[in-house]
C-alpha cells in the first residue's frame, strides 16, 4: 500500500447531472494535494466521495489500500479510516461553545456512560493551546464559536480532525473572504500537519495561497483531471496561466 487515497474512473451523476467524469486522483502519504478548479467543477464532489458523504456510480476507490464498496462506505466509515474533512458549508454549529464543538458526536463518557464534561473542557483547552497556539485572552473552552474570527473557526474545525488523530484532513476553503491574517493561520494548520506527518487535500480558490503549502497541485475542470502538477516544478505565475487555459476553454463555444 503506497497510496493513501487511490480513485479510478470514478464517476458521479446527481439526477442527470454529471459531476465527475472518469476521475483518477491519489494522495500519498504525508502529501499535501491542493485541489483546484472553477465554481462547479467538481471538486467538493471529488472530496465528498472521499469523506463518505456522497457514493459514486462507477469506478473503484481504496484508501490505505482498502477497497471501498460505495453502496456501504459512510461518514463514520471515512473516519474509522482516518479520514476527517472541514467543510466549505458551515462546518461548526455558531451558538455552540467551543468544547462543545469539538466533541459533537464523539463525546468523552465516563464508566458509567455519563458525559464527562470537565474531561471535554480540559481537553478543549489543551487543543487551543497545543494544537492550535491560541495565546488569545478571551478566547477559553466556555467560548461561543460565533465570537471568534473566521480563520479561528477554521482553526477549530481543523485541530478538531487532528485531536481525533485523522491521516486526512480534508478542507473545502469557505467561499466567505477570509482576512490575511485569518489566512496565514489556516496556512499554518496546513503546515502542521504536513510537519505530523499526516496528509491533507486543500480546495482554494486563491492559488497564491495554496501554492507555498502544497506538494501538489490537481486542477480539476467539468468533471475531470486536466492537469497534476509537483509544485517543484512550476512557479505560482505558471500555475496561474495553466488554469487561465482551462478557464478560456470552458467559455469556449463550440
Ligand atoms: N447534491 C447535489 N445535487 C445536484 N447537483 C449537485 C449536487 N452537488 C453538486 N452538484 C452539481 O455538480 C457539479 C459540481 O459541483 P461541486 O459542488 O462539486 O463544484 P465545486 O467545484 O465544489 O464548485 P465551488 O468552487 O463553487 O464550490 C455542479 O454542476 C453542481 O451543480
Ligand atoms: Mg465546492
Amino acid at each position: 500500500m503506497d497510496k493513501l487515497v487511490e480513485m479510478k474512473n470514478i464517476h458521479k451523476s446527481f439526477d442527470g447531472v454529471v459531476a465527475l467524469k472518469g476521475i483518477d486522483f491519489e494522495v500519498g502519504f504525508n502529501e499535501v494535494v491542493g485541489l483546484l478548479g472553477d465554481n462547479g467543477a467538481g471538486k467538493s464532489t471529488l472530496i465528498k466521495i472521499i469523506s463518505g458523504v456522497h457514493s459514486f456510480d462507477e469506478g473503484e476507490m481504496y484508501i490505505k489500500g482498502v477497497k471501498i464498496n460505495p453502496k456501504k462506505y459512510s461518514v463514520k466509515m471515512a473516519h474509522n479510516l482516518g479520514v476527517e474533512t472541514v467543510y466549505q458549508e458551515k462546518a461548526l454549529a455558531d451558538k455552540q461553545t467551543l468544547w462543545r464543538n469539538i466533541f459533537i458526536g464523539r463525546q468523552i463518557t465516563n464508566k458509567l456512560g455519563f458525559l464527562n464534561i470537565k474531561k471535554e473542557k480540559e481537553e478543549t483547552d489543551k487543543i487551543m493551546h497545543v494544537l492550535m497556539g491560541f495565546r488569545g485572552i478571551g478566547v477559553n473552552a466556555d467560548s461561543a464559536i460565533k465570537t471568534l474570527s473566521g480563520g479561528e473557526r477554521e482553526g477549530v474545525a481543523i485541530s478538531r480532525a487532528m485531536y481525533f488523530e485523522a491521516d486526512l484532513v480534508i478542507l473545502d476553503e469557505p467561499t466567505m473572504a477570509l482576512s490575511l491574517q485569518e489566512v496565514k493561520k489556516v496556512l499554518k494548520f496546513i503546515q502542521n500537519i504536513k510537519d505530523k506527518g499526516k496528509s491533507c487535500i486543500y480546495i482554494s480558490h486563491n492559488i497564491a495561497n495554496i501554492h507555498p503549502v502544497s506538494d501538489r497541485f490537481v486542477a480539476i475542470d467539468r468533471g475531470k483531471i486536466v492537469g497534476t502538477y509537483n509544485r517543484k516544478d512550476i512557479s505560482l505565475q505558471e500555475l496561474s496561466e495553466e488554469l487561465i487555459k482551462y478557464t478560456k476553454s470552458s467559455i469556449q463555444i463550440n
